[in-house]
């Protein structure tokens, strides 16, 4: 699929964006903080209606904008094409920051409208319309980053393909936030635990499909991975990929760690995971108390590389590490196309500049295959001549795009 227009309203420092979008690469060229990556963080939002960086989506709003006028508007616009279809969709989100009571000048209440094709919808039947596949640079972090990171990975890449991972994933955010208050003040003021009930089940309803769907999507990337891996140091070193559920339905307490076949548990059932991990929360209800929050659960969990059966993030080199992330990035790519049956918009955030030259074309080979493929550069001269006159090079000074040159086999 491909981006056939993108308007920015008030989005970071953009005030005002409106421009066509060509097939093919897209170079953005600039110097530091002049919006670059704002841009792909723009495109990205309306994957997975979230930021990638941003702590709220109240600061993607441009922060001059209240005092233009309260409430604020942020607004992305795009147009797209997706495969097969007949005619463009449209989608829209509204980020509006609204006065948080009387006298709050700042607006900073956050509400967000997202619209399709002109008229209002829920999140989860936006969601999964447009895909697109980021590459950040620092690529390195996802292995060696707080399990954190690569849960927000995770999240980012399954709510893109299964719809209903965000819900669950929201639902669940809930549920845990409210479990944990309880946890809280049983802990200070005691009660009866029976008070957890409602919320152990709430958590066993959303929490299992989201460890069914980690597993299942961790268990095909670990397929995919290791030819994507191959092409890439044409050696004997085999990468591999395995999810450590903080809770796993087969195995209990110690032998966790030990988990590493991904395809055991795709072999179980969503409703058998629900059962065990309530059974579970229930059993450990006096350590949550104790400790005053959930101790358990797809909020802990993680996944890990392993290199010729070493943890990468503890034995491998920083070239072994971008290698293994520059895989899995080629996976995410293949596999979101072969479950949605559209390839996804790539966005690649200063990553050439990482790579070594072998790396560095292996990627442009892949990534040209793509129907649009943003990148951006502080440096045009980096690339091949030949590259980037095939490209759209469009020049983005504070917030302001000037298209330079047209692709050179635009269609
Ligand atoms: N909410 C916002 N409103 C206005 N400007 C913003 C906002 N958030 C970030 N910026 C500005 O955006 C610029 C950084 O943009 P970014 O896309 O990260 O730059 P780069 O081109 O280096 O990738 C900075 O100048 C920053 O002040
Ligand atoms: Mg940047």
């Amino acid at each position: 699929m491909r981006l056939l227009r993108l308007s920015l309203q008030n989005f970071r420092n953009y005030v005002r964006l409106d421009e066509e979008t060509p097939r093919g690469v897209l170079l953005l060229v600039g110097a530091n903080a002049q919006g670059k990556t704002n841009l792909l963080e723009a495109i990205y939002y309306l994957a997975t209606f979230a930021s990638f960086r941003a702590r709220h989506d109240r600061d993607l709003v441009h922060f001059d904008a209240p005092g233009w006028g309260c409430p604020a508007v942020g607004r992305i616009v795009a147009e797209f094409q997706r495969e097969g279809e007949l005619r463009p969709r449209r989608l829209e989100v509204r980020l509006i920051r609204e006065p948080n009571g009387i006298g709050d000048t700042q607006c900073r209440r956050l509400r967000r409208e997202v619209l399709v094709d002109g008229m209002k919808k829920k999140l989860t039947e936006a969601m999964g319309l447009f895909n697109a596949v980021l590459f950040l640079p620092r690529m390195t972090e996802l292995v060696t980053a707080a399990p954190e990171g690569r849960r927000r990975y995770l999240n980012m890449v399954l709510s893109q393909v299964y719809p209903a991972y965000a819900q669950a994933l929201t639902a669940y955010r809930q549920a845990l936030t409210r479990r944990n208050a309880l946890l809280k003040t049983l802990q200070e003021q005691g009660g009866d635990p029976a008070q957890l009930d409602y919320w152990d089940a709430e958590l066993a309803r959303w929490g299992a499909p989201l460890i069914a769907w980690r597993a299942e999507a961790l268990a095909q990337w670990e397929l995919l991975i290791r030819e994507s891996h191959w092409h890439l140091t044409r050696n004997a070193e085999t990468l591999r990929l395995s999810y450590h559920p903080s809770f796993h339905p087969l195995l209990e307490g110690s032998l966790q760690r030990e988990a590493e076949n991904n395809q055991v548990l795709t072999q179980v059932p969503v409703e058998q995971i629900a059962f065990a991990f309530h059974r579970a929360l229930v059993r450990r209800r006096e350590e949550a108390i104790a400790r005053g929050t959930t101790t358990i659960g797809p909020h802990r969990d993680d996944f890990c590389f392993r290199n010729n059966k070493k943890a990468l993030a503890l034995y491998g080199s920083r070239g072994q590490m971008r290698t293994a992330v520059l895989a899995l990035k080629m996976v995410e790519m293949q596999w979101m196309e072969r479950r949605t049956g559209r390839k996804p918009v790539l966005l690649l955030d200063e990553i050439l500049a990482e790579l070594d030259a072998e790396r560095r074309a292996n990627l442009q080979a892949h990534i040209v295959q793509s129907e649009q493929v943003w990148l951006t550069t502080t440096d045009v001269e980096g690339f091949a001549p030949d590259f980037v006159r095939q490209s759209t090079v469009w020049r983005l000074d504070a917030g302001v795009v000037s298209p330079v040159s047209a692709g050179g086999d635009q269609s």
